[in-house]
């Protein structure tokens, strides 16, 4: 259910010590996605309506991330890492003008769903004003506890450091994810105080603050999986592989067989048909869309491409950004084909390069042709016409046009425009010479020592 006005802000401004990295964290990948894009991308299938960032100083990069996601995003500069309260008071300009409810994300926890933040809403139009995510952590340590009451209500969020030992036998903990449905959030925030043991401004003191005026607290739990942070490189290899595992079930569960499914991976936005057969070894990064019926042999790798209905790739094939091949084509090993348009049928079966331009309907790009695109200095079309032909080896030296129905003689290099329906052939004449090499022979052995 599509929640109305909600304002989602995403908290980006930690170092991140431990990815050991020049890059900030939330611009770090899994499946082809920031971090930051994979929680915003949370944000906005949960209906989240404003979306802001809170950075750190010396991340433009981060803020110019936040907008590839969603253009109207709001990002803000939080000057000192004083903790997560004063995170969010970053953002105070977006609170002020915001009359709504106030969703609090991190932005290093990729693996969240949007249908648990929905969860979480539905606990806020049940009458909370402040609902907490938690999950029972395995190990608890270095997370906050979420203390509740005997009716189950959420008194209080203790941080470890903070905790008694009796506070730390409570295995639920806090995610980090916090919503807000409070009739004046800015004033609670301005509350918190930075007494604890890390002397930070603690997000999750809200919770007594707003006890002690007789606003309530709930918390709602998710798996741990889902929640998973990332603190560092291992961690990130971890999301990958646990995200890896939900996109590849997804694919399947829609219809797609996969022979070897660990062996294959996928970007966060791979579109896959039904009854389309991926082999061992496929790697598809961003931007790629797999129609019914396709298959995808051994080894192939994909990018910003399309594959039409009942098209057969590779095996070893790779199309690049701007491959869009409609139904029944079939692009063969050691075929690359780059912003080329493949019509209904057209085949390139072996060892090719197909860069910059088109080839129609039911042609017939032979093994070993190229496409010359570049000239040192800018990228030319080549243009190969319906039912086409064109013989092995050949060079197709761009910007150059193969007509409707015209065939080129193999090994040719094509300079001019070819008409339709005829024979191009580039080819110095045959030259035999019956006996030559017997006698060759016979001369060269009286020189043999
Ligand atoms: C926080 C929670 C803790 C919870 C844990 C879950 C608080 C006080 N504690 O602790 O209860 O169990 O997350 O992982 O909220 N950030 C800023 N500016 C800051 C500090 C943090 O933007 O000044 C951002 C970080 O980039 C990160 C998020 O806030 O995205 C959480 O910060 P972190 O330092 O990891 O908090 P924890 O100590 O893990
Ligand atoms: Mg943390």
């Amino acid at each position: 259910m599509p929640v109305q006005n909600t304002l989602s802000v995403i908290l980006a401004a930690g170092k991140g010590t431990r990815m050991r990295s020049d890059l900030p964290k939330p611009l770090h990948q899994i499946a082809g996605n920031t971090l930051l894009g994979h929680v915003m991308q949370v944000a906005i299938s949960a209906g989240h309506q404003q979306l802001a960032v809170v950075v750190g100083p010396e991340m433009d990069n981060v803020r110019e991330d936040s907008l590839k996601h969603s253009q109207d995003t709001q990002s803000y500069v939080q000057t000192q890492q004083a903790g997560t309260a004063d995170a969010l008071l970053a953002a105070r300009s977006a609170l002020t003008e915001h009359s709504g409810d106030v969703f609090v994300l991190f932005a290093d926890t990729p693996l969240l769903r949007s249908e648990t933040l929905n969860r979480v809403s539905d606990a806020l139009e049940q009458g909370a004003n402040i609902v907490v995510l938690g999950f029972e952590a395995e190990d608890p340590t270095g997370y906050g506890r979420l203390l509740t009451d005997a009716a189950g209500e959420l008194t209080a969020i203790r941080e470890h450091n903070d905790a008694t030992e009796q506070e730390r036998q409570t295995k639920l903990c806090n995610s980090g994810v916090m919503a807000f449905r409070c009739p004046d959030l800015l004033a609670l925030l301005d509350q918190i105080e930075n007494n604890n043991a890390k002397q930070e401004y603690y997000l999750t003191d809200i919770v007594e603050i707003a006890r002690k005026s007789s606003l309530s607290s709930k918390a709602i739990s998710c798996d741990e999986a889902e929640l998973l942070g990332i603190n560092d490189r291992v961690q990130l290899a971890g999301a990958e592989h646990k995200y890896q595992e939900r996109l590849r079930e997804d694919a399947m569960r829609n219809g797609a067989t996969m022979i070897a499914p660990e062996t294959v991976w996928l970007s966060y936005d791979t579109v896959i048909g039904r009854d389309v057969i991926i082999e061992p070894n496929v790697f598809m990064g961003p931007k790629v869309k797999i129609e019914d019926n396709a298959l995808i042999r051994a080894n192939s790798h994909l990018e910003g491409a399309t594959v039409g209905s009942g098209s057969r790739i590779g095996p070893f094939a790779r199309l690049r950004p701007g491959a869009q091949l409609s139904s029944g084509v079939h692009v063969g090993n050691f075929v690359e084909v780059k912003n080329v348009e493949m019509g209904e049928g057209a085949k390139a079966n072996h060892l090719a390069y197909l860069g910059d331009g088109s080839v129609g309907e039911g042609a017939n790009i032979g093994a070993g042709t190229i496409f010359c695109n570049y000239d040192g200095f800018r990228k030319h079309t080549t243009t190969v016409k319906k039912g086409a032909f064109v013989g092995s080896n050949s060079a197709l030296v761009a910007p150059v046009e193969i007509g409707e129905g015209a065939f080129v003689g193999s090994g040719s290099v094509v300079t001019k425009n070819v008409p339709a329906d005829s024979l191009m052939v580039e080819r110095a004449p045959t030259t035999i010479k019956e006996g030559w090499a017997a006698k060759f022979r016979k001369l060269m052995s009286r020189h043999k020592r």
